[in-house]
């Protein structure tokens, strides 16, 4: 498994090539980690087994599979897929400590354990720095279906969540903020306890109602998905009864390629993606003087520029990350290096996470020019020449990609060590670079 593989080589080396447009061909984007994460937790809820198609091979999903598997999953791994059955049995409830550390994603487990065995044990889950990541909206909404939460400080915090006797009771819970996870969570939980619940000022993300739709095929009664209030009626388990849930595509990744071509594509076609859940980039990049791409149903297409129509000038952009259908936070690192391009002060706020500008200490050896305002607002004036440089540690997952653009467009040879963070949430990614044309090996 590429996974795996991918591991025992640890540092990129790209050779940048400043101003050129040399990018060609066609890239396929795989299927989206942070779709495929509550996907598999799901399985627990089912009484048979689920297939699951378009599965990317990272190593968070790795990691997730053997969480499942340690709670008692059966998994099978298909092509491009795999296949999750508890075989009728109960499933484990405690998620192991060092699992959660590696991966703030196995969160999603908690939920589901709670409502189909009763009782979940799980510590304090760690993830990328890029703030707090408190759980609080968990540990209050697992509290309001009526359960019992003892916590206990040994090395790290662990939680034993118990459900009440007579099992869990249907509530209504609000969110102070729009939360991806919670929201998936809190839906899993709903699905096992008794009566209705009422989630209100839920993350109305894609990859939300994409999964719902699935869980509602398979017996879930769910109402509601994106749109901030979801109402669920709790029932039995679902049965899959064969029918396979195939997984949305990575906005992000989509995103994150349609940059970098722009950038650095001559001719470049992105495909199996769905640009729908890309407007407020699509938006950003036109409105900054991108015209080399066209968007269809499920792809962009990068054009070789025709002269007389690109204009004369880019222009400085200014965003806000914000909850779905806002500017994604998982994009702010990259576009921060194409801002770094364009005419201009541009401008970016970090509404969701209140440490994601790690990276630009990085992008300053570059040469990138900016103004960190505060911990949430930057500056970026440009545009910049670029120059190669040596990175040794990518500071979080999506930063790895920005680092990767930093590098394709600058000037000479760029070595990028501590590959850990870009593992965990890129499928095959230097085959899919070199594929359009960049010259980036791993040793
Ligand atoms: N929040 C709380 N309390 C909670 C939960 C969240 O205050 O109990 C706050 C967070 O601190 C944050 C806000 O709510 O300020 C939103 O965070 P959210 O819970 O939505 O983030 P998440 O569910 O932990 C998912 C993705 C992230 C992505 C965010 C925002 C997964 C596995 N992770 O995280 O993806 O950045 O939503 O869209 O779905 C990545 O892929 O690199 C990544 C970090």
């Amino acid at each position: 498994m590429s996974a795996i593989t991918s591991k025992q080589k640890t540092s990129f080396v790209v050779k940048g090539r400043v101003g050129e447009k040399y990018l060609n061909g066609s890239v396929s984007i795989s299927g989206a980690k942070n779709a495929a994460l509550p996907a598999l937790a799901a399985s627990i809820l089912f009484d048979d087994e689920i297939s699951y198609n378009s599965i990317p091979f990272i190593d968070d999903i790795q990691v997730f599979m053997e969480i499942l598997s340690s709670l008692g999953a059966d998994i099978k791994k298909t092509n491009d897929g795999a296949s999750v059955s508890f075989g009728g049995k109960m499933p484990k409830s405690v998620i192991d400590p060092s699992a959660m550390c590696a991966l703030r994603g196995s969160i999603i487990l908690t939920g589901p354990l709670l409502a189909r065995t009763g009782r979940v044990v799980f510590s304090s889950p760690m993830g990328c720095p890029i703030g707090k990541r408190p759980i609080d909206f968990f540990i209050d909404g697992f509290k309001s279906f009526g359960a019992d939460i003892t916590i206990k400080e040994n090395g790290g915090i662990e939680y034993v969540v118990t459900a009440p006797k007579g099992g869990l009771v249907g509530t209504e819970i609000f969110m102070r903020h729009m939360s991806v996870t919670a929201t998936e969570t809190l839906i899993f939980t709903a699905l096992l306890a008794k009566g209705t619940t009422v989630l209100k000022n839920c993350a109305i993300e894609p990859e939300v109602s994409h999964l719902v739709e699935f869980l509602n095929k398979c017996g879930a009664v769910i109402t509601g998905a994106g749109t901030p209030t979801i109402t669920i009626e709790g029932g039995s388990l679902l049965k899959a009864s064969g029918k396979s849930y195939t997984l949305p595509a990575d906005r992000v990744e989509a995103g994150s390629f349609l940059m970098l071509g722009i950038l650095a594509a001559e001719n470049l076609e992105i495909t199996n993606c769905n640009p729908e859940h890309l407007e407020s980039l699509i938006d950003t990049l036109r409105r900054s003087g991108a015209n080399n791409f066209e968007v269809t149903k499920n792809s962009f297409i990068i054009k070789k520029e025709d002269r007389k129509k690109v204009l004369p000038a880019s222009y400085p952009i200014n965003i806000q990350t914000h909850e779905y259908p806002g500017f994604p936070t998982d994009l702010q690192s990259i576009i921060a290096v194409y801002a770094s391009q364009l005419k201009g002060r541009s401008f970016i706020f970090e509404s969701i996470f209140e440490d994601r500008f790690r990276y630009l200490d990085y992008l300053k050896k570059f040469g990138v020019r900016f103004n960190m305002i505060n911990r949430r607002e930057i500056e970026i004036d440009g545009p910049t020449k670029l120059n190669g440089s040596v990175i040794t540690k990518v500071p979080d997952l999506r930063a790895g990609f920005a680092l990767i653009t930093a590098a394709a467009i600058a000037e000479g040879e760029t070595v990028i060590r501590d590959l850990k963070h870009v593992n965990r949430g890129y499928e095959d990614l230097e085959k899919k670079l070199r594929g359009i044309g960049l010259d980036i090996i791993r040793e």
